[in-house]
């Protein structure tokens, strides 16, 4: 069978690393990479380390607003798709890539296949939700990582060809974490020497931080208040930054002067996963960290009013703070989980085998 997967952001690098491994051994896979991300520490970092086979396209589309953004990956994906023909299309998650992925496949007929189906946060206003939303609709197969995201799909009339497949990145993060640990073991948090003048007070406990939501970062004053916690903290903070944000950084330490806040360039996925395993607390915005963060079993706060991984959020794993100083740091002095309330709620690390299987026996 011939399948064709669209990719272009990095935690998409990431899913997709788990399922391409498996869906090889039985399937022939054309990848396209639309280049959404495009920095080589945002893209090629993780092909490298993740063994991740040269993408067959690239399309090179790059930043640009929104509907220019999308419009032109779907104009490039369909070329692709008419000189490929695939029996399906694999798209991941909820970005830009996603949508146009879907949409120029569904277009076609090409049944489409969505990892990371049936997530919501109810809130129209995120790009994020748009693109889930409008992808879960055009899609023929729908790959859920939990209960949630399949009855979240059936209160929306979608329930055919819904699997819970349990969840892709958490394949990832069982098939790398002893890479990760074996590789950083010895240096440890002294891969940050180059970028830090000194380690040695880390080594007492830090907390790892990023941000990089449009809702947390669009207009100064979010994010200067959200940096106005992390400077306060009782720990130093690591904060591997999205290119997105480094400008506003960058005038916002030359305002503040931040001390406690360590800012760093984004660091590939092997060194992240060392990093969140380490960390006393994570306090981020990020999908993936956040149940990375539950996976590894650290203390998290999300800064958002509301998740799609609602399952982090039993037993005080994961706890929600608005964007504002004193609820961040009320928050991050009370998220104390109970280890008891831990509940394995994102499947064994064979997400991938069952997508590969549901496919072939579908297709
Ligand atoms: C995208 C996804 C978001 C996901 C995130 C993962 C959408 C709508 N959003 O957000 O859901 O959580 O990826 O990281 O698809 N930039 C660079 N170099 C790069 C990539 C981006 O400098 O390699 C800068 C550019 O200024 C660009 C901005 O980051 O305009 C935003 O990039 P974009 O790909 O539009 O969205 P993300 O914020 O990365």
């Amino acid at each position: 069978m011939k399948l064709l997967t669209v990719v272009g952001a990095r935690p998409q690098f990431v899913k997709a690393s788990a399922v391409s491994r498996v869906l090889r051994k039985t399937h022939t896979e054309i990848l396209v990479h639309t280049g959404q991300h495009y920095d080589r520490n945002m893209s090629a970092v993780f092909f490298d380390e993740l063994d991740i086979p040269h993408p067959d396209y690239n399309l090179g589309v790059g930043s640009a607003s929104h509907g220019r953004q999308t419009g032109e990956m779907l104009i490039k994906i369909e070329e692709i798709l008419l000189r490929e023909k695939p029996d399906a299309v694999l798209v991941y998650g909820d970005t830009n890539s996603t949508l146009a992925g879907a949409l120029a496949a569904s277009k076609l007929l090409i049944p489409v296949a969505h990892v990371e189906a049936g997530l919501r946060s109810y809130n129209k206003a995120m790009p994020e939700e748009q693109n889930r939303v409008l992808t879960d609709h055009i899609s023929h197969f729908l790959f859920c990582p939990t209960e949630t995201a399949v009855g979240n799909l059936k209160k929306e009339g979608v329930t055919e060809n819904v699997y819970n497949t349990g969840d892709v990145m958490a394949d990832a993060l069982f098939h790398y974490r002893e890479i990760s640990g074996r590789k950083f073991e010895s240096v440890g948090l002294g891969a940050l020497n180059p970028l830090f003048e000194n380690t040695s007070n880390l080594n007492n406990g830090y907390i790892l931080c990023t941000i990089h939501r449009a809702e947390n970062t669009a207009g100064e004053r979010k994010l200067e208040n959200i940096l106005a916690a992390l400077e306060q903290l009782p720990l130093p903070v690591i904060f591997p930054t999205h290119p997105r944000i480094r400008e506003q950084l960058a005038d916002l330490q030359k305002k503040h002067g931040y001390k406690n806040i360590r800012f760093v360039e984004p660091v590939g996925y092997l060194y992240m996963i060392y990093l969140a395993s380490h960390a006393q607390k994570i306090v981020t915005d990020s999908g993936g960290l956040q149940k990375e963060a539950y996976l590894l079993k650290v203390p998290c706060v999300t800064v958002r009013d509301q998740t799609e991984w609602v399952e982090t959020l039993h037993g005080g794993w994961n706890i929600l703070a608005a964007a504002n100083t004193e609820d961040i740091l009320q928050k991050a002095a009370r998220v104390r989980p109970d280890e008891a309330q831990w509940r394995a709620c994102y499947g064994g690390g064979d997400a991938a085998e069952k997508i590969s299987r549901f496919l072939s026996a579908s297709l």
